[in-house]
């Protein structure tokens, strides 16, 4: 459902409350709310990564069935998606990743450095955010080279470590972001110490380094600039990302179908 095609026909009750909202974010969940009720599927909407701590979802008295399926507030996915139309039709944000990419590029690192930058970040905000660096790497693990796919699980403990012989420094955004006192857990300290032994930890270390702590919303990067490079070290299943048998593919489809009951 298109979102100004929703607003051109919403009913007083749903413009109402939209109006009514105070922030931006606020305006922004009155009109989902506003679509999901306009839906002839129930969606029950998904917590970050699990309903642990939280209330049973609540499912009242809207006897409608389940949505199972395509979401109709989600653009449509093809039947065999390829990495870049996940970037296109469900990465979102991507712009973080497409910077560092981008970035990675222009400092001139190798191929498979920037393929690593532009790939992770992935899982945040599409996935799961919550240790996203070893779920990023799961995703991938199948389609690209090992090195690839290792760095982007250790940048998950090594962005909370300086390296001042790389010119790498704590982001300043994690003092904002975690407090001044924040310690990781100890297995991302073991998992620091580790990659910082292995043969590979440079590639890690150049993601941290390539990575754009600062968000620049002004710059747009398409991930059409990164065709050529995903084309020669990404191996694109035939039957499409999340139809290929593979043992990630059902992570790959709970992005396609994010909001199936079940
Ligand atoms: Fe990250
Ligand atoms: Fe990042």
């Amino acid at each position: 459902m298109d979102r100004r095609d929703f607003l051109s026909t919403a009913g007083v009750a749903a413009a109402t409350s939209i109006a009514a909202a105070t922030s931006l974010s606020a305006k922004a969940d009155a009109l989902e709310h506003a679509m999901m009720d306009e839906l002839d599927r129930r969606v029950v909407e998904p917590s970050m990564f699990c309903d642990i701590g939280e209330e049973p979802a609540s499912y009242g008295g809207d006897k409608r069935p389940f949505l199972q399926g395509d979401d109709p507030r989600l653009p449509k996915m093809p039947a065999q998606p390829t990495l870049i139309d996940f970037f296109k039709l469900r990465f979102a944000p991507a712009n973080h990743v497409l910077q560092s990419a981008a970035y990675a590029q222009k400092n001139g690192m190798e191929e498979k450095v920037i393929l690593a930058c532009l790939l992770h970040d992935i899982a945040v905000g599409s996935f799961i955010r919550t240790d996203h660096g070893y779920w990023g790497a799961q995703l991938i693990e199948p389609y690209v080279d090992e090195e690839v796919s290792w760095a982007i699980r250790y940048h998950q403990a090594l962005r909370f470590f300086p390296d001042e012989s790389v010119g790498y420094e704590y982001p300043e955004a994690y003092y904002r972001f975690f407090g001044r006192d924040y310690q990781p857990e100890p297995y991302i300290v073991e998992a620091a110490e580790y990659a910082q032994k292995h043969k590979w930890y440079m590639t890690a270390r150049l993601i941290t380094i390539n990575d754009l702590y600062a968000f620049e919303p002004d710059v747009q990067v398409s991930v059409d600039q990164f065709t050529d490079i995903i084309g020669r070290h990404f191996r694109q299943p035939q039957e499409g990302l999340g139809f290929d048998g593979s043992p990630v593919a059902h992570m790959w489809r709970s992005m396609i179908w994010p909001n199936n009951f079940l």
